[in-house]
């Protein structure tokens, strides 16, 4: 379970670390230096590169986690185990739809020029970034207290 392990939490970096970058680093600083065109073609460059990394990351989590979770007994795992299945696929499905509606909305109004609808779309993006972060977060403290519940039951 080892190398299921590491290959999950890798996943796990890259996905929440790099939201975690995006909106606590990245987002202020463009809200505050650059206007509308230079920020939305640097918003859609950056998840151009980030995205396909969200999605490898995806299938590692969900491949790995599915497989413990199937040695740790399946629907008999431990409570946070299957806490971590549900949060994650709520995540994964938040991802999905980022990416399917506003990005795509994000990328059709940078390549036509269209600022005003590029703000709602990033604002959207935004809005379902900050929440799969903090979902993320929480996933993470879930798993950690669960343990120790366990074992100091
Ligand atoms: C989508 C479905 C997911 C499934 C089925 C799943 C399942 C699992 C299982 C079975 C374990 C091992 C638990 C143990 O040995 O006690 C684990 C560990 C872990 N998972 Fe998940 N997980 C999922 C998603 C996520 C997500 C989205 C995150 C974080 C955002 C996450 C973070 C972690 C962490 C931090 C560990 C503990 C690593 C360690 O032992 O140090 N998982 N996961």
């Amino acid at each position: 379970m080892n190398l299921t392990l590491l290959l999950h939490v890798l996943g796990v970096v890259v996905w929440v670390g790099g939201m975690f970058f995006a909106y606590m680093a990245l987002r202020p600083v463009a809200a505050s230096v650059l206007e509308p065109p230079q920020r939305l073609t640097l918003w859609a460059g950056v998840f151009g590169r980030f995205f396909p990394w969200v999605w490898a990351a995806v299938a590692l989590i969900l491949g790995s986690g599915l497989h413990m979770l199937a040695k740790l007994g399946g629907m008999e795992a431990p409570h946070y185990a299957l806490t971590m299945l549900a949060l994650g696929l709520a995540m994964m499905l938040i991802f999905a739809h980022v990416f399917f509606a506003p990005y795509g909305r994000l990328k059709r109004a940078v390549a036509g020029q269209d600022w005003k609808a590029g703000g709602a779309a990033l604002g959207q993006i935004r809005s379902l970034i900050g929440i799969n972060l903090s979902l993320g977060l929480l996933t993470i403290a879930v798993v950690f207290v669960g343990r120790w519940l366990l074992l100091a039951s």
